[in-house]
């Protein structure tokens, strides 16, 4: 069996942090959301990867990645080119599929537990498609998913008004080429997109069966900033300590935390895992890292508390504040004005960024 990830789309909701990279590559505990989805199709036992890039970040992508075999896998690289939509994207990976069933993984979806199981319930003899569910707060977010008391789905809608439960789509799919044709007949949605669901439902109206599979363990779509920092969260509550780097003090660090090569924490710093920080990053004595927290590579941290947060890395925050709950990407500076007159806070801030004081 192939996988499909699908990385294409905009990025919008994670401006400015898209303006400069891909979303997938945005980091979570330093590895990027979709190396992730690689490491779940491995773990399922599948090891040759389509990835469908959009225009957005695609050479970052395929830098990153490159033939796949730092990762255990081989990738083809499929362009989409203009985001047209889940249902286009998949559309994109025929010839890489072929004649075989397939699993469709969106690029920045984490899930907890993998999917490995989901895979292996697949039964392509008897079912057309499989799908991931789960169930969410806010079901008029999601395509939702009506099944019957054998798991055989009834009926998709993506993005109801009027929910008929809460079941979600949580963008793992297993297909058999028969989704293909349905895909070349639909027209775009409201959102002017080809939607996957409504191929899917296609399929339905075909008298085709549709595998249903509730995924267990947290799932997250990290299409938000605070996505991005939930996420965050959950995965640093899964890490082990490992140290690469060097603790001046070991009387600096409490609970779980993960320093890469040649970072350094100076004596006197005070680390409060969960905390991942990347390579070559350097954290001065007077700084404070509570729960929750990863820096990137090659940041300087200096005389700042920071918390429940993620530094995307080349960064430099020398600022005596709290600074929480905070997303910051690459580059930035974030220092104390010494200045005393005129008094205030002065800010050189990018287009789509959006502060809290
Ligand atoms: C897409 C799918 C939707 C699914 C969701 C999961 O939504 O269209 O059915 O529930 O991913 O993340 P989108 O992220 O395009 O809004």
């Amino acid at each position: 069996m192939k996988g499909v990830v699908l990385a294409g789309g905009t990025g919008s909701r994670l401006r400015p942090i898209t303006h400069t990279g891909p979303k997938q590559l945005v980091p979570i505990a330093n590895k990027p959301v979709l190396e992730y989805a690689i490491d779940d199709l491995v773990e399922a036992g599948i090891t040759e990867i389509g990835i469908v890039l959009g225009d957005k970040g695609r050479e970052a992508i395929q830098e990153y990645f490159g033939d796949g075999s730092e990762f255990g896998v081989e990738i083809t690289y499929i362009v989409q080119g203009e985001p047209l939509g889940l249902a286009h994207a998949v559309g994109c990976a025929r010839d890489f599929v072929g004649d075989d069933s397939f699993v469709v993984y969106l690029g920045d979806d984490l899930m907890r537990e993998g999917i490995a199981d989901l895979v292996e319930d697949f039964d392509p003899a008897e079912f057309a498609a499989g799908i991931g569910l789960q169930e969410v707060q806010e079901p008029s977010r999601y395509g939702i998913v009506d099944v019957d008391e054998n798991g055989d789905v009834v009926e998709l809608v993506e993005k109801p008004d009027d929910p008929p439960n809460n079941l979600a789509l949580i963008g793992v799919y297993v297909f058999t080429p028969a989704v293909f044709e349905q895909i070349e007949q639909l027209d775009k949605s409201w959102r002017g997109e080809y939607e996957i669901t409504e191929a899917i439902q296609g399929l339905l109206d075909d008298d085709r069966r549709i595998q249903s599979h509730v995924v267990h363990g947290w799932w997250k779509d990290t299409g938000k900033p605070e996505d991005v920092l939930h996420a965050n969260r959950l995965v640093l509550d899964d890490i082990e300590t490992s140290i690469e780097g060097t603790v001046a003090d070991q009387e600096s660090i409490r609970g779980r935390v993960q320093i890469g090569e040649g970072s350094v924490i100076e004596a006197g710093a005070v680390v409060r895992g969960p905390v991942s920080l990347g390579e070559n990053t350097t954290i001065t004595s007077d700084a404070y890292l509570g729960p929750y927290t990863s820096i990137g590579d090659d940041c300087l941290v200096d005389d700042a508390h920071i918390e429940s947060s993620v530094v995307i890395g080349q960064a430099e925050i020398s600022a005596d504040r709290k600074i929480v709950d905070s997303l910051i990407g690459r580059e930035v500076t974030i220092v104390t004005n010494e200045q005393r007159k005129p008094e205030g806070d002065r800010f050189v801030i990018g287009e789509s960024s959006s502060l809290e004081l």
